[in-house]
């Protein structure tokens, strides 16, 4: 049945299915589909776009922050649906940087800073095909980028590998079936550590806190596994939405995907190439669990993390569309998605399922290796909302018992509150950032 079930629901979806396996196989080793946005084709524009922002205008003190307006007019949300993370950060009048890190793999990364000379450096790492622009894309009085800068921090903000800051590598012939290799476990092993040590070295500070949204989070546990002595450059890890233990994971796509395990070549397919593609079938098939008939008009519903991860029509404000979906689908890989639909339902918290042999062969053990949570030796506080298809209070808990030094496992206030309303809710600042910068101001 197990096997049966995905092949019905396969056939449904309308993709066909080869008549041969090697038919299937000949296809995605010489072919991959890459039909995703326009802007998503090339791996090699990456730079520019982070480069390319407009002559810096005149900074005003953004200290003062009551000058900021308090809404978008109708024009901003078209401009800023459009602009960049530097050229947002910009157009409020705040100071931004680009400093650019090469990771010990060849991923070349992008990373987006305010500036504060000799203040304490935080650390901001985005979720699953977001960008730095998350944390500044609600504005002055709701990103946690600039609530943070006001405050006094040094901000910088990472764009994980294969996102469209982020989409150079050192090896610029490489083929995308190998580019696009990687999951949270490449993140968290290569992508963390080369940014912690560019903040340390840039700033000569001894330590970091650091902010994770969703894989942000996911991969710190990973890097703290794999590269323990990372922990210790780490004074706070704040985690919104932790997605560690997804045993009661409520996202569809993720359930369906991990009937899968092994078949990467039929997952291959079904997220449209080794790149994820935007506008896969399978998407489709599932949008109804994120919108009614009535809502089903809005561009949100056809956004590819939306469907994955849930959405709460109701706690984001919906004249903002245009810049939520500008700054949407930033980039992801399949095997990044399937690391997680593996994860889901499980309870345990482990590295990429590649099946028994292929295992063997990289493992040395038929199963893969669990991460080591006791090595997470930073002090941690835990966030999760009620409403996240990602995240249980179980799933929290569990976690919490695992950590060395968790100091609080928060519940935010508010029932519905779902994945991304972490980054898109209204009230984000007084759910969420206020408590999150009073316990920065603690450490
Ligand atoms: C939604 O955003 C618009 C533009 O910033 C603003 O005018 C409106 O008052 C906001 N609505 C709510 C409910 O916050
Ligand atoms: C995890 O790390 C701790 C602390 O170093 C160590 O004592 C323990 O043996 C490790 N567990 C596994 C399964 O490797």
């Amino acid at each position: 049945m197990l096997i049966i079930s995905p092949l019905l629901v396969f056939l449904v979806l309308g993709t066909a299915v080869p008549s041969a396996w090697s038919k299937l196989h000949f296809k995605f080793r010489g072919l991959p589909y890459f039909d995703s946005l326009p802007v998503l084709k090339s791996r090699h524009h990456s730079m520019a776009l982070c480069c390319n922002s407009p002559a810096p205008r005149q900074v005003i003190d953004p200290m003062i922050s009551q000058r900021q307006p308090l809404y978008f007019t109708e024009t901003d949300i078209e401009v800023d649906a459009k602009l960049s993370t530097v050229e947002l950060i910009l157009k409020y009048g705040f100071p931004a940087e680009t400093h650019y890190v090469d990771t010990t793999d060849g991923y070349k990364l992008c990373m987006h800073r305010i500036p504060r000379q000799g203040a304490r450096p935080v650390l901001l790492v985005h979720g699953l095909m977001s960008s730095s622009a998350s944390w500044v894309q609600l504005g002055p009085n709701s990103g946690l980028a600039y609530l943070l800068y006001l405050k006094g921090y040094d901000v910088w903000m990472l764009n994980t590998r294969g996102n469209i800051y982020s989409r150079d590598h050192v090896n610029r012939n490489l083929p995308d079936s190998q580019y696009w290799d990687f999951s949270y476990h490449e993140i968290g092993t290569y992508d963390l550590p080369a940014s912690v040590d560019a903040i340390i070295d840039k700033t000569g500070q001894q330590q970091i806190q650091y902010i994770g949204h969703s894989q942000g989070s996911t991969a710190f546990f990973v890097m703290c596994s794999e590269r323990a002595e990372y922990a210790k450059k780490v004074s706070l890890m704040q985690s919104l939405s932790p997605t560690v233990y997804l045993r009661e994971n409520r996202s569809p796509v993720l359930k369906f995907l991990g009937l899968f395990r092994g078949g990467f070549t039929m997952l291959i397919q079904l997220l449209g190439g080794f790149q994820v593609s935007l506008h896969t079938p399978l998407i489709q098939q599932f949008n109804k669990h994120i919108c009614s008939l009535s809502e089903s008009t809005s561009r949100i519903c056809a956004i590819f993390e939306y469907i994955i991860c849930g959405f709460n029509w109701h706690g984001f404000n919906q004249t903002l569309v245009p810049i939520i979906v500008g700054h949407s689908s930033q980039g992801a890989s399949a095997k990044q998605i399937l690391h997680y639909a593996q994860q889901q339902g499980q309870m345990a918290f482990q590295r990429y399922d590649y099946g028994g042999v292929l295992n063997l062969l990289r493992y040395k053990s038929l199963l893969p290796p669990l991460y080591n949570l006791s090595l997470a030796q930073s002090n941690v506080h835990l966030y999760y909302g009620a409403g996240d298809w990602l995240g249980s209070s179980k799933d929290a808990s569990q976690l919490q018992n695992f950590l060395p030094n968790c100091i609080g496992n928060t519940k935010i206030a508010s029932d519905s509150f779902s994945h991304f309303d972490f980054t898109i809710s209204m009230d984000v600042r007084t759910l969420v950032y206020d408590q999150v910068i009073n316990q920065c101001e603690r450490y």
